[in-house]
């Protein structure tokens, strides 16, 4: 090394700075976003969350929700403050018991500064006090808090978290969930797994839930309101719970005499795709008017307008299919929606089979013959569609096609032997459309690029689905 004549001022300057440790100096920011091309701003660098402990109050004459957060996490680098995505106001933030200091950024960011940097891999306790009128909150000028006549409900994909919870929002970062909320007295509240405990006093009733295998945070659900709630075992010993809003018209035979099926129709899924991986099943439909419905961890979202027909049990098999497609096995990033959505779709594909509706192949040949070659469903390509199309209808129907296509290609056995083996695979984790492809070729021992080439990445419709192999 070097010496330098240096003047005084410059040799106490140089000393000054080998006091600080040399890892302080380290120390940066968590990156803002956790890296998904599609939503940049989502999730957040820096740490892993491994639970979330969400106390809460909630009001539904007023909107108002109120409490803390607990989340357990890690840090994943040194930082010197990090970021949670939210949009309810914060009154006060701990780090390891010490109030940290916070800022809001951006469309939905809260920036939090521990008095001192972090080392990586530090154990974090993250305690966020906040209270807010969740339906008076705005990101990028949308709002998916659902306020029902008699509640509300967090349920939306890909965001939704943030009208209730500080989240690193992102389904690369999952983590298992304490939801304990207060409710007035009548009112019901209901969220992921399993219901502890429920108590009252003073006008006030607490539920307490616990959904206790890794969930992405936009498969975390609230849903406060006046529910009629059912509860039973399936045949296989899955306990059910469900709940159904006091006040769903002339919809509510419909949307009974569909959910109530959860318990068969999880068992009936189990045969094609493993062992059921969460401790209860069921859904719940509050009286909102949205027109999908939604994956929630153990227990789906169904919006009344599911059953405006009358009973859907392809909605149910579709959400309930989630549960191995896209909950146990999540996306590592939103452009592999594919992986959810394709999957989801074909589970009623089989449904209509088994309920003498029409066969898988029947359908992809309908769906096929009557999407013209010009139809904007074969510009979108379901193995990437882009934000804007993630889920555009394509791909879940050309989705469904590519694993028609799949199954032609490489027979039942190793098509049913992949439905099987990817869950068991990938449980409680993430995969890529990549994966998949490599995934398939490896258990058929089939070169497959070129399929799922055709079927996932082509912006153009790909001739005829091959004749079913002489194999089946
Ligand atoms: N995963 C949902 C389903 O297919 C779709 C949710 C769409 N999200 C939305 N905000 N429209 O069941
Ligand atoms: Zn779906």
């Amino acid at each position: 090394m070097h010496r330098r004549i240096m003047a005084p001022g410059a040799l106490a300057a140089a000393s000054l700075m080998l006091a600080i440790p040399a890892s302080a100096a380290s120390h940066s920011p968590g990156a803002p976003g956790i890296g998904d091309p599609y939503y940049p701003a989502y999730g957040n660098g820096g740490y892993d969350v491994s639970h979330y402990d969400l106390r809460l109050k909630y009001q539904p004459a007023t909107d108002e929700l109120e409490g803390t957060a607990t989340l357990l996490a890690k840090t994943t680098q040194d930082l010197s403050r990090f970021n949670l995505d939210f949009l309810l106001d914060v009154s006060e933030v701990r780090i390891n018991g010490a109030k940290a200091s916070f800022a809001t950024s951006g469309e939905h960011e809260l920036e939090i500064t521990p008095k001192k940097p972090l080392a990586k891999d530090t154990p974090l306790t993250v305690v966020v006090r906040y209270r807010g009128v969740p339906s008076t909150k705005e990101a990028y000028g949308f709002n998916a808090w659902l306020r029902t006549p008699d509640g509300g409900v967090a349920a939306g994909e890909p965001e939704g978290a943030w009208w209730w919870f500080p989240s690193n929002d992102h389904p690369s970062d999952k983590a298992t969930y304490d939801v304990s909320v207060q409710v007035p007295d009548g009112t019901q509240f209901v969220s992921n797994g399993t219901l502890q405990s429920t108590s009252s006093r003073a006008g006030w009733t607490r539920y307490s839930w616990r959904s206790n295998k890794p969930q992405a945070t936009y498969l975390a659900t609230f849903a406060a309101g006046k529910f009629d709630v059912t509860t039973g075992t399936s045949e296989s010993g899955i306990p059910v719970i469900n709940a159904y809003s006091k006040d769903l018209g002339d919809v509510a035979g419909a949307a009974r005499a569909s959910i109530e099926r959860s318990g068969e129709i999880t068992d009936w899924l189990s045969e094609y795709f493993g062992p059921y991986p969460y401790s209860t099943v069921g859904g719940y439909v509050p009286n909102t008017t949205t027109g999908y419905a939604l994956e929630t961890q153990t227990r789906p979202y169904y919006s009344p307008s599911n059953f405006a027909n009358g009973s859907n049990t392809s909605v149910v098999v579709h959400e309930l299919a989630h549960q191995w497609w896209g909950d146990l096995v999540s996306v590592k990033g939103w452009k592999d929606i594919w992986i959810n959505e394709g999957f989801a779709r074909y589970a009623q594909w089989l449904w209509s089979e088994h309920e003498g509706e029409g066969t898988a192949q029947e359908i992809a040949d309908y769906v096929y013959a009557s999407r013209a070659a010009d139809d904007a469903f074969w510009k979108v390509r379901p193995g990437d569609p882009g934000p804007e199309n993630q889920f555009h209808i394509a791909v879940y129907d050309r989705g469904a096609l590519a694993l028609q296509a799949l199954r032609n290609e490489i027979g039942d056995d190793a098509f049913f032997t992949i439905l099987k083996g990817w869950p068991a695979k990938y449980a409680y984790g993430n995969a890529s459309v990549g994966d998949f492809v490599r995934y398939a070729e490896g258990v058929s021992g089939k070169p497959l690029a070129g399929l799922f080439d055709t079927w996932l990445f082509q912006a153009s419709k790909p001739g005829a689905p091959a004749a079913r192999s002489a194999s089946i």
